[in-house]
Protein backbone atom coordinates (compact mmCIF):
# COMPACT_ATOMS: atom_id res chain seq x y z
CA UNK A 1 0.00 0.00 0.00
CA UNK A 2 1.09 3.25 -0.67
CA UNK A 3 2.55 5.18 2.20
CA UNK A 4 0.48 7.48 4.39
CA UNK A 5 1.82 10.77 5.84
CA UNK A 6 1.64 9.00 9.35
CA UNK A 7 3.87 5.93 8.51
CA UNK A 8 6.62 8.82 6.49
CA UNK A 9 6.46 10.43 9.25
CA UNK A 10 7.38 7.35 11.53
CA UNK A 11 9.09 5.85 9.18
CA UNK A 12 11.68 8.92 9.33
CA UNK A 13 11.73 9.15 13.12
CA UNK A 14 12.92 5.36 13.79
CA UNK A 15 15.71 5.64 11.54
CA UNK A 16 16.22 9.27 13.08
CA UNK A 17 16.25 7.22 15.95
CA UNK A 18 18.36 4.62 16.02
CA UNK A 19 21.60 6.98 14.19
CA UNK A 20 20.81 10.81 15.05
CA UNK A 21 24.04 12.08 14.31
CA UNK A 22 24.79 10.18 11.31
CA UNK A 23 21.69 11.45 9.84
CA UNK A 24 21.98 15.07 10.66
CA UNK A 25 25.87 14.90 8.90
CA UNK A 26 24.12 13.06 5.80
CA UNK A 27 21.34 15.07 5.62
CA UNK A 28 23.57 18.61 6.24
CA UNK A 29 25.67 17.03 3.31
CA UNK A 30 23.11 15.91 1.07
CA UNK A 31 20.21 17.75 1.38
CA UNK A 32 21.74 21.39 2.36
CA UNK A 33 25.14 21.42 0.69
CA UNK A 34 23.50 18.68 -2.07
CA UNK A 35 26.62 16.66 -2.21
CA UNK A 36 27.27 13.54 -3.38
CA UNK A 37 28.56 11.16 -0.17
CA UNK A 38 30.77 8.88 0.54
CA UNK A 39 28.90 4.74 0.82
CA UNK A 40 29.69 5.06 4.29
CA UNK A 41 28.21 8.47 5.73
CA UNK A 42 24.81 7.50 4.27
CA UNK A 43 23.62 5.87 7.75
CA UNK A 44 21.45 3.52 5.14
CA UNK A 45 24.42 1.90 4.18
CA UNK A 46 26.08 1.94 7.61
CA UNK A 47 23.33 0.20 9.23
CA UNK A 48 21.34 -2.04 6.94
CA UNK A 49 18.82 -3.23 10.21
CA UNK A 50 16.67 -0.05 10.11
CA UNK A 51 15.54 -0.06 6.68
CA UNK A 52 15.07 -3.99 7.19
CA UNK A 53 12.87 -3.29 10.21
CA UNK A 54 10.87 -0.36 8.70
CA UNK A 55 10.78 -2.46 5.24
CA UNK A 56 9.44 -6.13 6.65
CA UNK A 57 6.06 -6.03 7.17
CA UNK A 58 5.49 -4.55 3.31
CA UNK A 59 8.40 -7.49 2.21
CA UNK A 60 6.07 -10.32 3.97
CA UNK A 61 3.26 -8.84 2.13
CA UNK A 62 4.48 -8.86 -1.02
CA UNK A 63 6.72 -12.14 -1.09
CA UNK A 64 4.12 -13.97 1.22
CA UNK A 65 6.88 -15.96 3.22
CA UNK A 66 7.09 -15.54 6.96
CA UNK A 67 8.66 -13.32 9.07
CA UNK A 68 11.46 -15.98 10.57
CA UNK A 69 12.46 -17.11 6.86
CA UNK A 70 12.94 -13.26 5.69
CA UNK A 71 14.59 -12.34 8.88
CA UNK A 72 17.31 -15.61 7.72
CA UNK A 73 17.92 -14.17 4.53
CA UNK A 74 18.63 -10.88 5.94
CA UNK A 75 20.69 -12.06 8.89
CA UNK A 76 23.24 -13.75 5.62
CA UNK A 77 24.00 -10.63 5.15
CA UNK A 78 26.12 -9.64 7.85
CA UNK A 79 29.19 -10.72 6.29
CA UNK A 80 28.72 -8.80 3.11
CA UNK A 81 28.41 -6.14 4.31
CA UNK A 82 31.40 -6.02 6.68
CA UNK A 83 33.23 -6.62 3.38
CA UNK A 84 31.15 -3.32 1.82
CA UNK A 85 31.81 -1.07 4.56
CA UNK A 86 35.88 -2.06 4.37
CA UNK A 87 35.90 -2.23 0.60
CA UNK A 88 34.04 0.91 -0.29
CA UNK A 89 32.93 2.67 2.04
CA UNK A 90 35.36 5.19 2.11
CA UNK A 91 34.31 5.87 -1.99
CA UNK A 92 31.20 8.06 -3.33
CA UNK A 93 28.15 6.40 -3.54
CA UNK A 94 27.94 7.66 -6.80
CA UNK A 95 23.79 7.40 -6.93
CA UNK A 96 24.13 4.04 -5.30
CA UNK A 97 20.48 1.85 -4.90
CA UNK A 98 20.42 1.95 -0.90
CA UNK A 99 17.72 -0.17 -0.67
CA UNK A 100 19.66 -3.13 -2.22
CA UNK A 101 19.85 -4.94 0.80
CA UNK A 102 16.04 -5.32 0.60
CA UNK A 103 16.84 -6.53 -3.11
CA UNK A 104 18.23 -9.59 -1.98
CA UNK A 105 15.67 -10.55 1.02
CA UNK A 106 13.35 -9.97 -1.92
CA UNK A 107 15.02 -11.99 -4.03
CA UNK A 108 15.98 -14.80 -1.98
CA UNK A 109 12.24 -15.06 -1.29
CA UNK A 110 10.96 -15.69 -4.46
CA UNK A 111 14.09 -16.60 -6.71
CA UNK A 112 13.86 -14.95 -9.86
CA UNK A 113 15.36 -17.15 -12.68
CA UNK A 114 15.19 -13.58 -14.77
CA UNK A 115 15.58 -10.20 -13.94
CA UNK A 116 16.18 -6.91 -15.34
CA UNK A 117 17.38 -3.28 -13.96
CA UNK A 118 17.89 -0.23 -15.79
CA UNK A 119 20.75 2.09 -13.88
CA UNK A 120 23.68 1.02 -13.33
CA UNK A 121 26.88 3.36 -11.37
CA UNK A 122 29.00 1.17 -9.35
CA UNK A 123 26.73 -1.43 -9.60
CA UNK A 124 25.27 -1.85 -5.81
CA UNK A 125 22.15 -2.98 -6.93
CA UNK A 126 23.77 -5.57 -9.80
CA UNK A 127 25.90 -6.59 -6.51
CA UNK A 128 23.43 -7.56 -4.09
CA UNK A 129 20.69 -9.00 -6.10
CA UNK A 130 23.78 -11.17 -8.11
CA UNK A 131 24.88 -12.35 -4.43
CA UNK A 132 20.83 -13.38 -3.81
CA UNK A 133 20.81 -15.53 -7.26
CA UNK A 134 24.51 -16.89 -6.42
CA UNK A 135 22.70 -17.63 -2.68
CA UNK A 136 19.62 -18.99 -4.58
CA UNK A 137 21.84 -21.02 -7.37
CA UNK A 138 19.56 -20.00 -9.92
CA UNK A 139 18.65 -16.55 -11.78
CA UNK A 140 20.49 -14.13 -14.67
CA UNK A 141 20.43 -10.59 -14.22
CA UNK A 142 20.35 -7.89 -17.62
CA UNK A 143 21.71 -5.02 -16.51
CA UNK A 144 21.18 -1.79 -18.84
CA UNK A 145 23.14 1.66 -18.02
CA UNK A 146 24.98 4.38 -19.87
CA UNK A 147 29.02 4.01 -19.43
CA UNK A 148 29.63 6.99 -16.73
CA UNK A 149 29.38 6.86 -12.92
CA UNK A 150 27.04 9.03 -11.14
CA UNK A 151 30.09 11.71 -9.63
CA UNK A 152 28.02 15.06 -10.52
CA UNK A 153 27.99 16.39 -7.23
CA UNK A 154 31.32 15.17 -6.15
CA UNK A 155 33.60 17.75 -4.49
CA UNK A 156 36.35 16.84 -7.82
CA UNK A 157 38.83 14.78 -4.88
CA UNK A 158 36.40 12.38 -4.42
CA UNK A 159 35.23 12.76 -8.15
CA UNK A 160 38.77 11.50 -8.83
CA UNK A 161 38.42 8.20 -6.71
CA UNK A 162 35.81 7.00 -9.04
CA UNK A 163 35.75 8.62 -12.14
CA UNK A 164 37.62 5.92 -14.63
CA UNK A 165 36.50 3.32 -12.43
CA UNK A 166 34.05 0.93 -15.20
CA UNK A 167 30.32 0.92 -14.63
CA UNK A 168 29.19 -1.92 -12.42
CA UNK A 169 32.75 -2.43 -10.66
CA UNK A 170 31.57 -3.87 -7.38
CA UNK A 171 30.32 -6.89 -8.77
CA UNK A 172 32.97 -9.02 -8.40
CA UNK A 173 34.03 -11.92 -11.40
CA UNK A 174 32.85 -14.78 -9.13
CA UNK A 175 29.31 -13.43 -9.75
CA UNK A 176 29.65 -12.30 -13.86
CA UNK A 177 28.60 -15.36 -15.30
CA UNK A 178 25.00 -14.87 -13.96
CA UNK A 179 25.73 -11.56 -15.24
CA UNK A 180 25.01 -9.70 -18.76
CA UNK A 181 26.54 -6.10 -18.92
CA UNK A 182 25.08 -3.64 -21.57
CA UNK A 183 26.43 -0.47 -21.48
CA UNK A 184 24.12 2.24 -23.47
CA UNK A 185 20.70 4.12 -22.41
CA UNK A 186 18.14 2.20 -21.64
CA UNK A 187 16.02 4.44 -24.96
CA UNK A 188 18.11 2.14 -26.85
CA UNK A 189 18.69 -1.53 -25.37
CA UNK A 190 15.74 -2.01 -23.24
CA UNK A 191 13.41 -3.20 -26.00
CA UNK A 192 15.68 -5.27 -27.31
CA UNK A 193 16.63 -6.70 -23.82
CA UNK A 194 12.96 -7.52 -23.23
CA UNK A 195 11.73 -8.93 -26.52
CA UNK A 196 15.04 -10.85 -27.44
CA UNK A 197 16.98 -12.15 -23.73
CA UNK A 198 15.29 -11.55 -20.78
CA UNK A 199 12.39 -13.87 -21.72
CA UNK A 200 10.28 -14.77 -19.75
CA UNK A 201 11.00 -12.24 -17.25
CA UNK A 202 10.34 -12.76 -13.08
CA UNK A 203 11.23 -9.23 -12.00
CA UNK A 204 12.26 -5.85 -13.62
CA UNK A 205 14.07 -2.59 -11.68
CA UNK A 206 13.81 0.92 -12.62
CA UNK A 207 16.93 3.24 -11.70
CA UNK A 208 17.73 4.98 -14.37
CA UNK A 209 16.66 8.58 -14.78
CA UNK A 210 14.13 9.79 -12.88
CA UNK A 211 12.43 11.56 -15.02
CA UNK A 212 8.50 11.32 -16.21
CA UNK A 213 9.41 9.75 -19.76
CA UNK A 214 12.30 7.52 -18.90
CA UNK A 215 9.72 5.97 -15.93
CA UNK A 216 6.82 5.69 -18.19
CA UNK A 217 8.55 4.35 -20.98
CA UNK A 218 10.59 1.81 -19.23
CA UNK A 219 7.41 0.75 -16.54
CA UNK A 220 5.38 0.46 -20.26
CA UNK A 221 7.99 -1.97 -21.56
CA UNK A 222 8.55 -4.02 -19.07
CA UNK A 223 5.00 -4.65 -17.71
CA UNK A 224 4.13 -6.57 -20.05
CA UNK A 225 6.86 -9.20 -20.21
CA UNK A 226 6.49 -9.95 -16.78
CA UNK A 227 5.05 -13.59 -16.08
CA UNK A 228 2.41 -13.51 -13.44
CA UNK A 229 3.19 -13.28 -9.88
CA UNK A 230 6.02 -11.33 -11.51
CA UNK A 231 7.27 -8.26 -9.33
CA UNK A 232 7.97 -4.62 -11.29
CA UNK A 233 10.45 -2.32 -8.87
CA UNK A 234 11.21 1.23 -9.62
CA UNK A 235 13.30 3.49 -7.14
CA UNK A 236 12.01 7.29 -6.64
CA UNK A 237 8.89 7.15 -7.53
CA UNK A 238 7.85 10.07 -5.94
CA UNK A 239 9.86 11.80 -8.54
CA UNK A 240 7.17 11.81 -11.68
CA UNK A 241 3.59 10.67 -12.08
CA UNK A 242 4.62 7.50 -13.71
CA UNK A 243 4.48 5.06 -10.61
CA UNK A 244 0.64 6.31 -9.69
CA UNK A 245 -0.54 6.40 -13.29
CA UNK A 246 1.45 2.71 -13.65
CA UNK A 247 -1.04 1.60 -10.51
CA UNK A 248 -3.94 3.17 -12.49
CA UNK A 249 -3.90 2.29 -16.05
CA UNK A 250 -3.18 -1.28 -15.02
CA UNK A 251 -5.92 -1.48 -12.29
CA UNK A 252 -3.12 -2.32 -10.21
CA UNK A 253 -3.48 -3.16 -6.08
CA UNK A 254 -1.07 -3.83 -3.68
CA UNK A 255 1.59 -2.11 -4.27
CA UNK A 256 3.99 -1.13 -1.73
CA UNK A 257 6.67 1.69 -0.66
CA UNK A 258 10.17 -0.07 0.50
CA UNK A 259 11.70 2.01 3.19
CA UNK A 260 12.48 5.66 1.03
CA UNK A 261 10.96 5.68 -2.68
CA UNK A 262 11.17 2.21 -3.42
CA UNK A 263 8.50 1.19 -4.77
CA UNK A 264 6.90 -2.25 -6.00
CA UNK A 265 4.39 -3.78 -7.74
CA UNK A 266 3.43 -7.66 -8.42
CA UNK A 267 1.35 -8.79 -11.62
CA UNK A 268 -1.74 -10.39 -10.92
CA UNK A 269 -2.32 -13.93 -11.46
CA UNK A 270 -4.96 -14.35 -14.38
CA UNK A 271 -8.57 -15.18 -12.58
CA UNK A 272 -8.95 -18.88 -12.60
CA UNK A 273 -11.28 -20.20 -15.67
CA UNK A 274 -14.37 -21.59 -15.71
CA UNK A 275 -15.83 -21.21 -11.79
CA UNK A 276 -19.93 -21.19 -10.30
C1 LIG B 1 20.55 5.94 -9.49
S1 LIG B 1 21.92 5.49 -10.46
C2 LIG B 1 21.81 3.73 -10.52
C3 LIG B 1 22.45 3.08 -9.37
C4 LIG B 1 22.54 1.59 -9.50
N1 LIG B 1 21.27 0.94 -9.40
C5 LIG B 1 23.48 1.09 -8.45
O1 LIG B 1 23.04 0.70 -7.36
O2 LIG B 1 24.68 1.14 -8.75
C6 LIG B 1 21.31 5.93 -12.02
C7 LIG B 1 22.25 5.56 -13.17
O3 LIG B 1 21.48 5.55 -14.36
C8 LIG B 1 22.31 5.95 -15.42
N2 LIG B 1 21.45 6.46 -16.48
C9 LIG B 1 20.97 7.73 -16.64
N3 LIG B 1 20.20 7.80 -17.73
C10 LIG B 1 20.16 6.56 -18.25
C11 LIG B 1 19.51 5.97 -19.39
N4 LIG B 1 18.76 6.72 -20.18
N5 LIG B 1 19.67 4.66 -19.61
C12 LIG B 1 20.43 3.91 -18.80
N6 LIG B 1 21.09 4.39 -17.72
C13 LIG B 1 20.95 5.69 -17.45
C14 LIG B 1 23.25 6.99 -14.81
O4 LIG B 1 24.48 6.97 -15.47
C15 LIG B 1 23.37 6.56 -13.36
O5 LIG B 1 24.60 5.92 -13.13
Amino acid sequence: MPESPMSAVRRRLYHVGRHPIAWARYLYERELRGRDVLFRVNPRFADWAPMYRVARPALERLTGRPRPELDGYFRELAPLHAELVQSVGALPSAGAMMQAPLLYVLLRAVRPRLMVETGVSSGFSARLALEAMEANGVGRLWSIGIAKIAVGTLRPELAETVRDRPVGWLVPPRLRPRWELRVGPSEELLADVLHREARPLDLFVHDSLHLYERMHAEYELAWPCLVPGGYLLSHAIPRSAAWPELLRDHGLSGDEELDHDLGAVRVPFPAAAGGG
